[in-house]
């Protein structure tokens, strides 16, 4: 008996798939096919696949051309699964030649030609890819549009640079509209990325999303609670999408870790130390200019506030400040002490001082440890007092961690429900706190 392997996400069963399976049992015998996990279309860059992994087991078995469905879960299951089931001829589609002849010292391997016109792809984006508009600076631009690139059924259309002298920066100009004016950018897209500076955030957003535009915001979405609150109340209004760009947020290290700590892997959870610094950002040319929201803690506080709310709770009862202010009255680093009923958290921001960038949560049992930079983490460690009980956990997460959010962003949009990952209630208790320190004359200063 000849036996067949091949290997596939099968997402949205299509005739590319059906030809391709037919082809493949037409090889031998006995076919087995390989459907992949979630988890690894995930670490393999596929991030929008729509169908369950049980969906699409389902629709292969269904084809009745298959003797046997299994799960690809790991990088080199392959050389395992072709030992395992004594397996004789590998198959895959010809988009596919030349990336998996290491197995031909395993068994034979056969490159079978691809079905022209069709794929999970096309599928998935047919009749609603988004149109995105970028307003902002130009640096992070080319960084954006790259990672876009990872989520189907999504195209970077236009830019409203907010910088003066801005470059292109290596993206070719004709892929890219730039817009004489915010009006003329929100006529040609349905949804934008707001990475204006802080106090220009709000403007941008409220703007696009009272025509019915979905917005994605860089953090912190606003600089009161109040408005951030209007964002969200005016996107429920207009029946779209408003998310914050917090990229932790949607890291499944970072995700992993807190279901852990619910579970109590290091007992109660008693302290909180989270720190992110920078000395030159030049993604971002407010860093210095009061008027525009410069600032160490309306820069870096999403990120460690979003940490704290997710381990701690939004329910503390006390929040210092310690700051050291330029002569122009801008925090160069600020450090924010938080009082809980039964927890601290210490959260460090710095534009112009320097400190190691990690999360250490303390528990009664041990302790986890993130090291910099942790807000875009894909390992974190479980530490005990006897080592031997220490455990690493590592998860994908690739370039800046912009695909990720734009994926998820993608979802809420096309499944018309917000996001779990980063609640109304977190964006806006991040952007109260944020309000809190600008309005507070009792921060300490150093
Ligand atoms: N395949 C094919 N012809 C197509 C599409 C896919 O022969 N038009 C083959 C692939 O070469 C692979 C198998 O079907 O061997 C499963 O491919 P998969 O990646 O699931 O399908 P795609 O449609 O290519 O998916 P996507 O667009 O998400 O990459």
């Amino acid at each position: 008996m000849i036996k067949v392997i091949t290997y596939g996400t099968f997402d949205l069963l299509h005739y590319g798939h059906i030809n391709l399976l037919k082809a493949a049992k037409a090889l031998g015998d006995y076919l087995i096919v390989g459907v992949t996990s979630e988890n690894f279309d995930r670490a393999r860059g596929k991030l929008l696949v729509s169908q369950s992994l049980a969906e699409r087991m389902e629709a292969v078995k269904a084809t009745g051309l298959v003797d046997e469905v299994i799960v690809e879960e790991y990088e080199g299951q392959k050389i395992d699964d072709i030992k395992r089931y004594g397996v004789d001829i590998f198959t895959v589609g010809s988009d596919w030649r030349g990336k998996f002849d290491y197995l031909s010292s395993f068994c034979r391997v056969v490159y079978l030609s691809r079905t022209e016109g069709v794929s999970s792809t096309d599928l998935r984006s047919k009749g609603h890819t988004l149109s995105i508009g970028v307003v902002g600076v130009s640096p992070s631009l080319r960084k954006f549009i790259e990672e876009s690139r990872y989520t189907s059924g999504i195209e970077v259309t236009d830019l409203l640079p907010l910088t003066d002298g801005y470059e292109l920066d290596g993206i070719d100009p004709s892929s890219i509209r730039i817009a004489e004016d915010y009006e003329a950018l929100l006529s040609r897209v349905n949804a934008v990325y707001v990475n204006a500076s802080p106090s220009e955030r709000f403007f941008y957003s409220e703007k696009a999303l009272k025509k019915g535009i979905h917005v994605l915001s860089e953090p912190p979405v606003a600089l009161t609670a109040r408005d951030a609150e209007a964002l969200y109340s005016l996107a429920d209004e207009k029946g779209v999408i408003f998310c914050e760009g917090l990229k932790t947020a949607y890291s499944l290290a970072f995700q992993r870790m807190v279901l852990l700590l619910r579970g109590g892997v290091i007992g109660k959870i008693k302290s909180v130390e989270a720190t992110c610094t920078s000395l030159a950002k030049a993604r971002s040319p407010w860093l210095y200019d009061k008027e525009k929201g410069g600032g160490a803690l309306v820069e870096w506080g999403a990120y460690p506030l979003y940490a704290a709310f997710q381990i701690l709770g939004r329910e503390f009862c006390d929040c210092r400040f310690v700051s050291t202010k330029n002569e122009e009255g801008v925090d160069l680093y600020t450090k924010l002490w938080m009082l809980y009923p039964d927890a601290e958290a210490t959260l460090k921001t710095g534009i112009g001082v320097k400190s190691e960038g990690s999360l250490v949560i303390s528990g009664t049992k041990g302790y986890i440890y993130v090291p910099a930079p942790w807000w875009k983490t894909d390992y974190f460690e479980v530490r005990k007092e006897d080592i031997r009980d220490n455990r690493k956990h590592f998860y994908q997460f690739e370039g800046e961690g912009i695909r990720y959010e734009l994926a998820e962003f993608v979802k809420s949009i096309r499944q018309n429900t917000r996001t779990a990952l980063l609640s109304r209630e977190d964006s806006i208790a991040i952007a109260a706190c944020v309000e809190r320190f600008l309005k507070d004359g009792s921060t300490y200063l150093i």
